[in-house]
């Protein structure tokens, strides 16, 4: 069964290898150290509690909550979520990211993984999020749509607008 969990060390040696996965692709975790995540992984969630209190935040970073989806004792992929956003994240990223790691992909779990983000997210309060994607990605959109995503029109006039990306609300 999969679930949506709050990150710990139970899932070390899982998420370790899907770190690897997403460095070799080239798109997430690219900064993450994997010789510095086997010998303190503790640091690792240390920082990710510390994103959600807000602390030691750089450049554009907003607190997010983070949250891994997980089957058994895998690691599957990864939710993002914003309560306030600013301008970087009013054009890129909203209020919720994921991603499923590469080895797990067209299986369902993004459609998923989603659908329990967003119910956390009302749980906080949230009333609508918004989420953003690439206008390529083709899966993104369809999970998105899938999950009540209304698409936003707007103008390169608009405060946030960002060409590259398809922007959508969906009603918590
Ligand atoms: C986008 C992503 C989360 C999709 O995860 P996934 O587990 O493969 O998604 P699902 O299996 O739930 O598939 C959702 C839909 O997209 C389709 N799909 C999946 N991968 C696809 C691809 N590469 N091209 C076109 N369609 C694709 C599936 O067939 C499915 O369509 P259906 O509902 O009509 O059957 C995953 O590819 C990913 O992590 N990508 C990198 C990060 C990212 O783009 N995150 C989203 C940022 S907005």
């Amino acid at each position: 069964m999969i679930k949506l969990i709050k990150p710990t060390l139970k899932f070390k040696n899982s998420f370790i290898k899907a770190v690897m996965e997403y460095q070799k692709e080239g798109y997430r975790y690219i900064d993450l150290n994997v010789y510095e995540l086997k010998n303190d992984f503790p640091s690792y969630l240390k920082s990710l509690a510390n994103h959600e209190k807000g602390i030691n935040l750089i450049n554009y970073q907003v607190p997010q909550i983070t949250f891994w989806l997980v089957k058994n004792t895998e690691f599957i992929g990864s939710t993002r979520i914003r309560l306030k956003l600013n301008d970087r994240y009013h054009k890129q990223g909203g209020n919720i990211g994921y991603d499923i790691r590469p080895s797990e992909r067209k299986k369902g779990y993004g459609n998923n993984l989603l659908r329990l983000a967003l119910k956390k997210a009302k749980k906080t309060g949230l009333k609508k999020a918004l989420l953003t994607c690439q206008k390529d990605n083709i899966a993104s959109q369809k999970i998105i749509e899938r999950n009540g995503g209304i698409k936003i029109k707007e103008s390169e006039k608009d405060k946030h607008y960002s060409p590259e990306k398809t922007k959508y609300w969906i009603n918590l």
